[in-house]
């Protein structure tokens, strides 16, 4: 696959719709202090035992049957409090997202596709899907089973996670060896790893990188500060390429441009049908 972006390619904006600079963690504004609690709960809760059990319950994906799209409406009903940057619907995120992508990569349509699902996962949150707490479905992600990096945001929370006390899961590798792989890492619990296990078990004919777009795309130690490198394998190393672009987008494109939904959805739908079995099991 060539990356090869068109020429007016895609320039981030400096703010978002708070007039405030992404991500950024430390600025005062209202959102901060629910942003700090919910990374709070997150890093407390989240354990290895935790993880390995909502990935059971979630394998059997004996919920719901729908397709993508009526998935991507269903979204709409959630609202993401881990995130500081966003304050729109959520289906104008993922056409932003992916109406971005296609500009400056129109031959690549697995990206667009993968731009429109990738936070599909976020129904997690809804009752029908357990309707589970935001620490356990949004935020940034990070492994288990291994020691807590500085580079996750807000660090001084793992202090009360039983995990960090374990001598099992508290070295650098814990329970991992050099280059074992990402996909032999179990991650924090939330909408990537259970949208990667809907897409995966429902056949997708999306390419690995995708997959892994899916899957790791809020892994931001990995992906922003280089942290946990020493997980990966020749295949991770390539993927990432595709998830640093992607990123890119994901971030920047929560801005105020609206999408025509009725116009660009068509498009979506053939992708989806390109992609995708016409029901799957969530
Ligand atoms: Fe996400
Ligand atoms: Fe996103």
């Amino acid at each position: 696959m060539a990356v090869t972006p068109a020429s007016d390619a895609f320039i981030a904006p400096e703010m978002n719709s708070f007039g405030q600079s992404f991500r950024d963690y430390n600025a005062e504004s209202e959102r901060q202090k629910s942003v700090e609690e919910f990374y709070r709960l997150n890093h407390i809760n989240q354990t290895y035992n935790f993880v390995k059990k909502m990935r059971e319950e979630y394998s059997k994906l004996n919920r719901v049957e729908m397709s993508i799209w009526e998935c991507c409406e269903l979204l709409n009903e959630v609202v993401d409090d881990s995130d500081p940057d966003l304050d729109e619907p959520q289906i104008e995120h993922l056409l932003q997202t992916a109406e971005a992508v296609r500009k400056d990569y129109p031959n690549e349509d697995w990206l667009h596709l993968t731009a429109l699902i990738h936070d599909l996962g976020k129904v997690l949150l809804l009752p029908k899907f357990g309707g589970l707490p935001q620490w356990a479905v949004v935020g940034d992600t990070h492994p288990l089973g291994c020691a807590f990096d500085e580079a996750i945001v807000h660090h001084k929370y793992f202090k009360e996670n039983p995990d960090h006390n374990n001598p099992s899961y508290n070295s650098k590798y814990g329970i991992y060896s050099h280059g074992c792989g990402l996909e032999n890492v179990m991650m924090s619990w939330g909408h990537d790893d259970y949208m990667y296990l809907v897409a995966k078990e429902n056949g997708t004919t999306l390419p690995q990188a995708g997959l892994f777009i899916i899957r790791y795309h809020s892994f931001y130690p990995l992906h922003k500060s280089g942290a946990y490198e020493h997980l990966m394998n020749k295949e991770d190393e390539e993927n990432l390429k595709w998830l640093q672009i992607f990123n890119k987008y994901d971030l920047y494109s929560k801005s105020k441009v609206r999408i025509d939904v009725e116009k660009v959805k068509p498009y979506y739908l053939s992708l989806i049908d390109k992609y995708f079995p016409e029901k799957l099991r969530w």
